[in-house]
């Protein structure tokens, strides 16, 4: 993937899948060029089995089910750039993925459409309640989905297109001061 935004994207349906009621991205840029990214949520979450082939699907022999390509490959785009990926679940109570990503290395993705990106997060489950961090060196900002349901009421859902509009604009002015 060429935008490490839709990499977040792809990540955060794993756990609306998993039935989660919260999702939280955060993303912390650090004077050093690296980039931390920590989605975590309050799905389903894994059993140690499923969590070991997950985390190392090429060397695991006891999969007992299919798993996917989604976490191998955000690995590989953190490690390619010299960063590294951790994952913790608890099953019946959530799972966190970190990833570092190093900026300044030639193979690291620019961080692409995070407000397109973060819109449809929110489009595709407009039930979940989404939180987003993002800190850089400039500043930082958070946005919740639980301010603009109370701002919409409950008649209004987030899955419309008007609201998807606007929380791509909300976030690109956000984006813009930090
Ligand atoms: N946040 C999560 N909560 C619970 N289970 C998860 C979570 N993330 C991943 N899993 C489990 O790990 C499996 C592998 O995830 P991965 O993203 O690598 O592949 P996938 O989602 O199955 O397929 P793909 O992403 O290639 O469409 C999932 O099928 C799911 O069983
Ligand atoms: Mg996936």
């Amino acid at each position: 993937m060429k935008e490490l935004a839709l990499y977040f994207l792809d990540i955060v349906k794993n756990s609306t899948a998993a039935g989660a009621r919260h999702v939280n991205l955060s993303l912390s840029e650090c004077e050093d060029g690296t980039l931390t990214a920590v989605i975590s949520d309050d799905g389903k979450g894994m059993s140690p089995d499923l969590l070991a082939a997950v985390s190392d699907p090429f060397t695991t022999t006891r999969t007992t089910r299919k798993v996917g390509m989604g976490i191998p490959l955000y690995r590989m785009a953190a490690e390619q750039t010299g960063g590294s990926l951790s994952l913790e679940s608890t099953l019946g109570a959530g799972t966190t993925i970190t990833a570092v990503f190093h900026r300044g290395h030639l193979d690291c993705p620019p961080l692409g459409d995070l407000p397109g990106a973060a819109a449809l997060m929110v489009q595709g489950s407009p039930q979940v309640d989404f939180t987003l961090v993002h800190t850089t060196v400039k500043g930082s900002y958070t946005f919740q989905t639980e301010q603009i349901r109370d701002l919409l009421g409950p008649e209004v859902p987030l899955d419309t297109p008007e609201v998807f509009l606007w929380i791509r604009e909300f976030l690109a002015e956000q984006e813009a001061n930090i």
